[in-house]
């Protein structure tokens, strides 16, 4: 088994999920500001320690993304994230893409940067301890959309940044998000979904990225936020596996769902009723950001005298995802 294999391996499995707390600046900022918190560099930095400082977080998470600003702040007790996470058996990521920006000539659709310096950038990474890597991709459905070069330059792009990764030692976390905003429906999420995904499988073979040192982080197959179609959660689970199955390689160990704006309780169930399909070729689990931080977010709103109730929220979102598996 590859030092790779290990770790995608490590991230997915034992019923464990990934956390993303690596909202840029300016999201974290602004969810803070939502909750009547002063977007400072210390708030974040507090916020995030609330976070990793949730008991027996390790027993349901295995892996959780930071954002380069919380690598290099420390905890109260003066280690910094990453060593912390070390000590807690819970491996650290690091999102490297540098956002997404308007796709030239196409102000309706994006394409994610970040690709200069990014060997430099991983070697440093490595060397303050992570071990596992995220970067997304967002592709938006509407008239028209996506555009076939859309779609090529965000897979080119995603490709070229797992092929970095591996080069350099971390596991890539493959992000290509067909967005739930807009009024689209679930069939149509299906077949943007699979075009992207038989795009991005073509691309990464093409870079000759180690699809065993990869893990996928997609969408799942829903109905536009703004469709009136109220898909059943067994019609969610049933596409989104489907989509998967005709698209990705068995070689891949483990695919771990964003939650895109779903409702938190709905994410999970959903991850729930895709694991009593049929036997499926890797392991599916959950790195949710919203879906698992929102409750805790809302219910802490800077009052360290909540500190331990908004723990408390963030467990039990880890727990039932976990037993959701
Ligand atoms: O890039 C997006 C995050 O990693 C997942 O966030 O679950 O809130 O969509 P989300």
């Amino acid at each position: 088994m590859s030092a790779l294999n290990k770790i995608a391996r490590t991230l997915v499995s034992n019923k464990r999920g990934i956390l993303a707390a690596d909202e840029s600046i300016g999201t974290m900022s602004s969810r803070l500001e939502k909750v009547g918190v002063e977007p400072t560099e210390e708030n974040r930095r507090v916020y995030r320690e609330l976070i990793v400082t949730t008991p027996r977080l390790s027993e349901s998470t295995s892996g959780i993304i930071l954002a380069d600003e919380t690598f290099h702040q420390k905890l109260n007790n003066g280690s910094t994230f990453p060593e912390f996470l070390d000590d807690l058996g819970i491996l650290a990521g690091i999102k490297v893409d540098t956002g997404a920006k308007p796709l030239a000539g196409a102000s309706d659709e994006k394409i994610t940067e970040g690709l200069d310096g990014l060997r430099e950038r991983v070697a440093d990474y490595v060397r303050l301890g992570a071990t596992f890597a995220k970067w997304r991709a967002v592709i938006t459905i509407g008239d028209n959309l996506p555009s076939d070069r859309a779609v090529r330059a965000n897979v080119h792009a995603l490709a070229r940044y797992a092929g970095l990764c591996q080069e350099g030692g971390l596991v890539p976390i493959v992000e290509p998000e067909v967005l739930m905003d807009g009024a689209h429906s679930l069939a149509q999420c299906q077949q943007v979904t699979t075009s992207v995904l038989e795009s991005l499988f073509e691309e990464l073979d093409l870079m000759q990225v180690q699809l065993d040192g990869i893990v996928l982080k997609p969408n799942m197959v829903v109905a536009g936020a703004g469709s009136l179609e109220r898909p059943a959660v067994t019609d969610v689970a049933r596409a989104t596996v489907d989509t998967l199955r005709a698209t990705v390689p068995v070689t891949v160990p483990g695919i771990a769902f964003l939650s895109g704006g779903q409702s938190p309780e709905l994410a999970t169930q959903h991850l729930g009723a895709m694991q009593s399909l049929d036997p499926l070729p890797w392991e599916l689990t959950f790195s949710f950001g919203r879906a698992l931080v929102g409750p805790a977010l809302e219910t802490w709103r800077g009052d360290e005298g909540k500190r331990i109730a908004a723990q408390k929220a963030l467990s039990e979102r880890v727990i039932a995802n976990s037993a959701a598996r």
